[in-house]
């Protein structure tokens, strides 16, 4: 059998859900060439409400199921999962490359003479010492809101990335925290949530800047391949198959329609 060029093997995007589309929307605008598998957790959604460790062991359970199906490289487009779990799965799957994500804290931070950053992100992100050493990099140049967003990827993952009921869960989410202040900058600290950008942005007002780290991400990835001479080189567009933990296929059904939103 013929074997296949390992540049043309595809990059494996993961997330808990529904999240990481919005960062392999990016990785297809940076990297069109490339060919992608999707896989979407939703069957261990939410990952953000869960103990560390078991988020671990499931991230590691899905990247060597993708390297077993022939990825080059794995993308975690979730914020949590690379939290708890990139160093120790970069360890152990050495000869793959690993891009992990994390909350865009730093432009948030510099976008303004010490701003006031709201940080929204996962319960399990914000208790994890990764994040917090972050934080502790920029203290002195902004004043942070941190935000643990309970019930928004619940909603992101039936589908509800609009209206009234995620005006209701934002508000009732950020009103507590923000209690009439206003921010200068808010950092999307979760993937699912980059869905839900402008209802967000109408939330804390024009004013206010939104970042996320989606393009960062798939210029990291693109960095990573060169320097290990892995991009496909082949022109054309790559081919794309979305997969999803659950039996549902609704999911998928939802996966393509956020994908061309
Ligand atoms: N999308 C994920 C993130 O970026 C996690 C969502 C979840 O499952 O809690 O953090």
């Amino acid at each position: 059998m013929e074997e296949i060029n390992i540049c043309e093997r595809p990059i494996a995007v993961i997330d808990s859900g529904m999240g990481g589309l919005s960062v392999l929307k990016v990785l297809r605008e940076v990297l069109p060439g490339e060919n992608y598998i999707y896989f979407g957790d939703s069957a261990n959604a939410p990952y953000g409400e869960k103990d560390g460790d078991e988020v671990k062991e499931i991230t590691d359970r899905n990247i060597a199921m993708l390297s077993e199906m022939g990825a080059k490289a794995v993308v975690i487009a979730c914020n949590t999962a690379t939290s708890v779990a990139v160093r120790e799965v970069r360890e152990k799957y050495k000869n793959i490359p690993i891009i992990g994500m994390e909350p865009a804290v730093k432009p948030a931070a510099m976008c303004a003479k010490h701003p006031t950053v709201l940080v929204m992100a996962t319960p399990l992100t914000l208790m994890r010492e990764k994040f917090r050493s972050l934080i502790s990099r920029y203290e002195d140049k902004a004043d942070f809101i941190n935000v643990p967003c309970h019930g928004l990827v619940e909603l992101v993952e039936k589908g509800v990335v609009e209206g009234e009921e995620m005006d209701n869960c934002l508000e009732q989410i950020l009103t507590p925290y923000l209690n009439g202040r206003s921010v200068d900058a808010v950092v999307l600290g979760c993937t699912h949530y980059i869905h839900v950008k402008d209802s967000i942005q109408r939330f804390v007002g024009a004013n206010a800047t939104v970042f996320d780290g989606a393009l960062g991400t798939a210029r990291e990835t693109e960095r990573r391949l060169a320097e290990m001479g892995l991009l496909n080189q082949s022109h054309g567009k790559g081919n794309l198959t979305v997969l999803n933990s659950s039996p549902d296929p609704r999911l998928i059904e939802l996966s393509n329609k956020l994908l061309n939103k």
